[in-house]
């Protein structure tokens, strides 16, 4: 699939502007601050219906139109392209009421999204995928260095865009968690009987392990592929491996390799419950998951260098995307932001030539010295200037 015309309306940097791309490859250059991220994140958002890069989702709308008591109007609009099928989508964003949210940045003033499918209105959980694209930039380190919960959410990206049902018990998992620790809370406080807490236990017990053994099995494809990328760009023979670490009860993780069944799942749960019941919280779960990545057997997170970090995140992207069209038999679209420069000149060009499962790539750079020139030689070349897109 790829993008065919974009068009954004005061969003960040842009006030009103709009292109039109083709397949291929998509260099974008600009001074830095031009508004290159600013075009990959409205990219990333049609695909994702939020932001990944920014906490507040508000920042998505340009400051200048935030200050403006009655908001103008602010959107993102694409036309996506497939072979099966194509796409309007509209994303639109408003003040919930007339209050001014620019007073109000930081703070909890909250962001009317609306979406459109082919001039329909639908819930985010129904936009979700209609484009699938994998972004890389240097914040991807974040997968190794940050807290597990910044895996979960790369995870939970990464299969959302291709599967529905896994976006849907994810959500409903995520409330039945709610309910159950609420219901902890109570107990405690001797407000409510334990025997409430069974029907919530297999109510979590039936989503938790529909979860739990995608997780497993996506995993499974990432680190193969992602180990494939990393033998033929480290010169030291160094083993990735990337294995789940579902969050069971201690001395279980040797499941992680096999399908968990429900009725496993609820026995854990009763193993924990009186922990749980102290805690007033549920101490396991996928809510609790996490990642680990190895290079030869060592954390990669605590031994491995810089540039080795580097090159097994690019490589987790470069399997994110076979997956995707593995699983869809559609190529996504691949967003490279500024990431070349911090590659050598081999890793760059392997990095521009291993892109045959996806249909368009757009590659930001401030400096073109860092392109592999056969890159160039190939791309449609885009410049950022004061908020306008042109192609040259
Ligand atoms: N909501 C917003 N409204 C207005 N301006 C914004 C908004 N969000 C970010 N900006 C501005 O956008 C600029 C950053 O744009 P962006 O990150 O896209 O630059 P870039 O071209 O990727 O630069 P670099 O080459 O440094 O990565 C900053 O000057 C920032 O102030
Ligand atoms: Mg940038």
């Amino acid at each position: 699939m790829h993008i065919k015309q974009i068009q954004l309306k005061n969003i960040r940097t842009f006030e009103n502007a709009s292109m039109e791309f083709s397949k291929g490859i998509h260099l974008i250059t600009g001074s830095n601050a031009s508004g290159k991220t600013n075009l990959l994140e409205a990219i990333l958002y049609l695909a994702t219906t939020k932001s990944i890069q920014h906490r507040n989702d508000k920042n998505i709308i340009s400051q200048e139109a935030l200050s403006n008591s009655v908001l103008p109007i602010a959107k993102i609009s694409a036309v996506i392209e497939s072979e099966q099928h194509n796409h309007d989508i509209d994303m639109m964003f408003s003040k919930p009421i007339k209050e001014s949210i620019a007073n109000d940045n930081q703070g909890t003033g909250r962001l009317t999204k609306n979406f459109r499918l082919n001039g329909v209105t639908k819930k985010a959980s129904d936009v979700i995928g209609t484009l699938r694209a994998v972004y890389a930039s240097p914040n991807d380190m974040e997968i190794i260095l940050g807290s597990p919960s910044e895996r979960r959410k790369y995870l939970d990206i990464l299969i959302s865009q291709f599967d529905k049902d896994y976006l849907k018990n994810l959500q409903r998992y995520n409330r039945i968690i709610k309910q159950r620790n609420s219901l902890l809370k109570q107990i405690k406080n001797i407000k409510k009987r334990h025997g409430e807490l069974d029907y919530w236990d297999d109510q979590i017990a039936a989503t938790a392990i529909e979860i739990i053994n995608k997780r497993k099995s996506i995993i499974n494809q990432l680190s193969m592929l992602a180990k494939k990328h990393y033998e033929i760009l480290d010169k030291n023979n160094d083993q990735l491996a990337i294995n789940y670490y579902p969050s069971l009860p201690k001395n279980n993780n040797s499941l992680s390799t096999q399908d968990i069944e429900q009725k496993k799942f609820l026995q854990f749960l009763q193993e924990v419950r009186s922990k749980d019941l102290q805690q007033s919280n549920t101490t396991i779960g996928p809510h609790r998951d996490d990642i680990l990545i190895y290079l030869n057997t060592l954390p990669s997170n605590a031994f491995s260098s810089r540039g080795q970090q580097k090159l097994i995140t690019i490589c987790m992207r470069l399997a994110e995307a076979q997956i995707s069209n593995q699983i869809t038999n559609e190529q996504p679209v691949l967003l490279l932001d500024d990431i070349l420069s911090e590659f050598d000149e081999e890793h760059r060009n392997y990095i521009v030539e291993n892109t045959e499962y996806v249909e368009q790539i757009f590659l930001t750079t401030p400096d073109l010295a860092n392109v592999p020139k056969s890159m160039i030689a190939r791309a449609v070349q885009l410049q950022i200037r004061s908020g306008e897109i042109k192609k040259f």
